[in-house]
């Protein structure tokens, strides 16, 4: 069983980004100013030679910690094995001290939805998740954290509030938590609930490592987690509640699109930084 302690032995990896192809030349050049990166391992999943040997060359020079995309914890019918195994071989090839994947489903009835689907707050999810998992542990035992996800509508079954359906998934899957904070900030914006009284009820004690990255709205006033803007000031407001609370080991900037010039990734990668320092999460 792994637990809270064996998270708290993570070694701190303080401020990093998701690594982008339009990165590579510079990260590899100097790096400077990034602690670590997050790999989407679907994005090397059967992939040439060539991304490989560049994954082995990121892997020499940063700490490298993979994030699945298409895993599907939250399926009913259980992962894919063929999928998983492809998964694995990736993780294993950049040794990271943990990885992460999503509180989500991407699979159902044996159709690709293409997109992260939320699951019904319910026990009944819990329990896919934690079957799933332990599942998975069976091939990899590193340990392993889960990502809190937007919903556009809410999913019909709710037996509980999604803090609590956080709380229920990661105990009854020994998982940690991968708290996205623009998710948290967009989700109670457009669902209108407390961000405070969410942290309360939230295992915020199992949080090892942050997402963030700027959101945009709609003329509706309906926030969108489109990943292409800089991080606002509600975002960077919410990262400093969060890092004073949370034991997080680093953040993660996911920046998807809209590429600015990569100075201004630095800046907001110095920023995160700062704040976790300020609460002592890091050096
Ligand atoms: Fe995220």
């Amino acid at each position: 069983m792994i637990t809270c302690e064996d998270f708290q032995n993570i070694p701190s990896l303080a401020s990093g980004i998701g690594y982008r192809e339009p990165w590579a030349k510079v990260l590899l050049e100097t790096g400077n100013g990034i602690d670590f990166l997050e790999i989407t391992a679907d994005h090397f999943i059967d992939s040439p030679k060539w991304k490989i040997d560049q994954l082995k060359e990121l892997r020499q020079r940063f700490t490298l910690i993979p994030h699945g995309l298409d895993l599907s914890l939250g399926s009913a019918e259980g992962v894919d094995e063929k999928y998983l195994e492809k998964l694995i071989s990736i993780i294993e090839m950049v040794d990271p001290p943990y990885w992460s994947e999503h509180l989500a489903f991407t699979k159902a009835g044996g159709l690709e939805l293409g997109h992260l689907a939320p699951l019904p707050f319910s026990n009944e999810a819990v329990d896919v998740v934690a079957k799933n998992v332990q599942k998975v542990r069976e091939l990899i035992s590193l340990p392993l954290i889960l990502e809190n996800i937007t919903y556009g509508i809410n999913m019909p079954g709710h037996e509980m509030s999604e803090a609590k359906f956080i709380r229920e998934s990661l105990n009854a899957s020994d998982c940690g938590w991968l708290l996205d904070v623009t998710n948290l900030h967009v989700n109670s914006v457009n669902h209108s609930f407390d961000v405070s009284e969410f942290l309360e009820e939230a295992p915020t004690e199992r949080v090892v490592q942050l997402h963030y990255v700027g959101f945009s709205s709609n003329k509706r006033g309906y926030l969108i987690d489109d990943h292409g803007s800089p991080v606002n000031d509600e975002i960077w407001q919410l990262m400093d509640k969060v890092l004073a609370i949370c034991p997080a080991k680093g953040t993660i900037l996911e920046r998807d699109s809209k590429f600015p010039l990569f100075s201004e990734i630095i800046d907001e990668a110095e920023r995160a930084r700062s704040i976790g320092k300020k609460y002592m999460r890091w050096d």
